[in-house]
């Protein structure tokens, strides 16, 4: 099987609690209510969460999808798994008092982040972390960006992205895990979602198509997995993609990706 890793699905995601255990909204927790809305591409929508569901975090990824291509050429390649960090931007969600940016500079973040910061994670080779390394394609093939398998993740570290607005502060890990089930796991506040996708939308088509490309990774409503493994959330959104989609199994020619 041939291993094509591409880079830097970053995104924005939503996890809300469930209301099992009744809960009060405290200052710190934001109710849909109180928001604006879920993000829209514009031409469809994913489905909002049930009610009496509180807001929990938003939180900006900055990662690798990892993707195979099936024997033949011509297949749809298949999600392997993925990797990013997580920083905390619940603060800054439209809508939210005095910290919330407007809708249009919040929307920018993923794409700001995935032009002006190296990927954090730790790479089989460091120097394909920088987004200006693919002006060298034949330096750093897109196999570059694939991690140390065993240690993915560099130590936690807060971003600095935009002098306008305060540190952001790191959040955890989002990973798959040994029964390939996405993962996010909210290290610094003790939160964590297992999950699968319960339903998918396209990218809006002016969405940011990444460093190579590819275009923008779909839009994801993503429910609890059941295996009783998840912690304080059952429900994630990833909105507000840039890069990450898999380019067509044909275009970088099977034998240059790395092989097993
Ligand atoms: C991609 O997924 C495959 C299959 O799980 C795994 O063997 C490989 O190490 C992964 N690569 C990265 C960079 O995570
Ligand atoms: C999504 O969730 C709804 C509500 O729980 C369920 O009825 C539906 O079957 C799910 N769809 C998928 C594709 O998992």
């Amino acid at each position: 099987m041939i291993f094509k890793i591409f880079l830097a699905a970053l995104f924005t995601l939503a996890t809300a609690l469930t209301a099992a255990r009744p809960c009060k909204p405290t200052t710190t927790q934001a109710s849909w209510v109180s928001m604006p809305s879920l993000p829209s591409t514009g031409s469809a929508d994913l489905s909002l969460p049930p009610p009496g569901m509180v807001l929990k975090k938003v939180a900006l990824g900055h990662g690798i999808q990892n993707y195979s291509c099936p024997a033949s050429d011509t297949a749809t390649p298949a999600q392997l798994g993925a990797l990013a960090a997580l920083y905390d931007v619940t603060s800054l969600y439209p809508g939210t008092p005095r910290t919330g940016l407007n809708e249009t500079p919040f929307n920018a973040l993923s794409t700001i982040l995935l032009w002006s910061q190296s990927i954090p994670l730790n790479l089989v080779n460091t120097e394909a972390a920088w987004p200006g390394t693919t002006s060298r394609p034949n330096v750093f093939p897109e196999s570059s960006y694939g991690a140390n398998t065993q240690h993915p993740f560099l130590a936690a570290a807060d971003i600095n992205i935009m002098p306008t607005i305060a540190t952001i502060k790191f959040l955890g890990h989002h990973y798959f895990d040994q029964d390939s089930l996405p993962t996010f796991d909210l290290l610094t506040v003790g939160l964590k979602a297992s999950v699968v996708k319960n339903e998918s939308i396209n990218a809006p088509l002016a969405a940011n198509k990444g460093i190579i490309g590819s275009g923008a990774i779909a839009w994801l409503k993503l429910v609890d997995s059941g295996r009783g493994v998840s912690n304080g959330l059952s429900l994630v959104y990833r909105v507000i993609t840039a890069g990450g989609a898999a380019e067509p199994c044909r275009a970088s020619g099977a034998g240059n990706d790395g092989a097993t």
